[in-house]
């Protein structure tokens, strides 16, 4: 998808936690979750945001929806046609942006409140945000659990009675409930069966076409954004390290990080484990990242320059309409595997 049409836009966005130790619990340091990451979401697409745990997925999710206030960066949100500075924004302003926007998450078990029926739970947002009578809320909580394939007879119901599949269901139902523009879907299937995870894959592919949304797709795994991704954004220890569209990040890799992901995608035709590339060690504490490329000291491809010199995110694309982002300083040279050679 090259329509320039974007619905979010972030630019050098970090965030930090600071961390206290020590009796007086003083700030002896800096998390840098997110740290200087900018990219744009067209209207009506998906991005796929990947990497191990701890890179910084969430942090960047919840900062976009204002839930976690920006340590520095922008953030854009295109509204038709006017541009809402959204890290400004408050009050009743702040509550404008959430009915455009919202977040699914990763746990269908512990997102729902166990106390509140689901004509509640869905209907939630409807009554703290917009003037609806009761028997409106009704109906449309009625008309949301049926678009996504719930039986709207079971709105009495409370989470309990539902499986992990049906409780996701309820999450992408109050998700949608003010017809909102943007999704953040922080790792929306991770809990679920693999069996239930092309399920509500597909739901959320119908209802993008449907209600001509955006999604922000959260995910470990570059198996599970690949059909539903139209652009992929490879994150590392709070920096991204390869963005571009689909097909070609997984064909024409250029970031050693997203091969070895790309090793990993489990294929049910193939002994992957035989093929995969071990990526030795953790993902480096972001408080104490290494020097460099903080990729160095998992890479393969490592030489001198990556112990001393950080990469810039450059565009190898071959054309301004294509752009392919990575930040090694061999990109151009390191022949990489892509899904195929695995
Ligand atoms: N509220 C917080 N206070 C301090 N540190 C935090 C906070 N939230 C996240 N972090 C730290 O920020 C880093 C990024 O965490 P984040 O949850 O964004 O990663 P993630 O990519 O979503 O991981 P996962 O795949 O496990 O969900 C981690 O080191 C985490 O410990
Ligand atoms: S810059 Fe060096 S260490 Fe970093 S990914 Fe590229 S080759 Fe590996
Ligand atoms: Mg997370």
């Amino acid at each position: 998808m090259n329509v320039d049409n974007p619905v979010l836009e972030i630019r050098n966005l970090k965030k930090y936690f600071p961390r206290y130790s020590g009796i007086f619990r003083r700030k002896t340091g800096e998390v840098k979750a997110v740290d200087d990451i900018s990219f744009k979401i067209n209207s009506g697409e998906t991005l796929g945001l990947v990497g191990e745990s701890g890179c910084g997925k969430t942090t960047t999710g919840r900062t976009i929806m204002r839930d976690l206030d920006p340590t520095a960066g922008e953030i854009y949100f295109h509204d038709n046609g006017k541009v809402i500075d959204v890290v400004k924004l408050e009050g009743e302003k702040l509550r404008e942006y959430w009915k455009k926007a919202r977040m699914i998450f990763q746990d269908p078990y512990s997102s729902l409140n166990p106390r509140m029926t689901v004509l509640n739970i869905v209907g939630e947002p409807l009554k703290c945000l917009k003037s609806m009578s009761e028997k409106e809320i009704k109906n449309k909580v009625r008309n949301l659990l049926e678009t996504v394939g719930l039986d709207a007879r079971h709105a009495e119901r409370y989470p309990f009675s539902f499986s992990g599949g049906q409780r996701q269901r309820i999450g992408i139902a109050r998700a949608l409930a003010l017809d909102p523009e943007l999704i953040v879907c922080d790792e929306p299937v991770s809990a679920l069966d693999v069996s239930l995870q092309a399920q509500v894959i597909n739901l959320l592919e119908e209802l993008q076409e449907e209600f001509k949304l955006a999604y922000l797709f959260i995910a470990h795994d570059l198996g599970i954004v690949k059909h539903i991704s139209d652009r992929i954004a490879v994150m590392y220890v709070g920096k991204l390290v390869e963005v571009t569209d689909a097909e070609t990040l997984f064909n024409f890799p250029l970031h050693p990080y997203t091969e070895a992901l790309l090793s990993s995608v489990p294929r049910p035709e193939a002994d992957y484990e035989l093929n995969a590339i071990s990526l030795e060690g953790e993902v480096p504490d972001p408080l104490d990242r290494p020097p460099g490329c903080c990729f160095h000291p998992r890479c393969r491809y490592s030489q001198e320059i990556c112990i001393n010199q950080e990469p810039e995110l450059k565009n190898y694309g071959q054309n301004e309409k294509n752009p392919h982002f990575a930040a090694c300083h061999f990109a151009q040279e390191i022949n990489l595997r892509n899904i195929d050679d695995f």
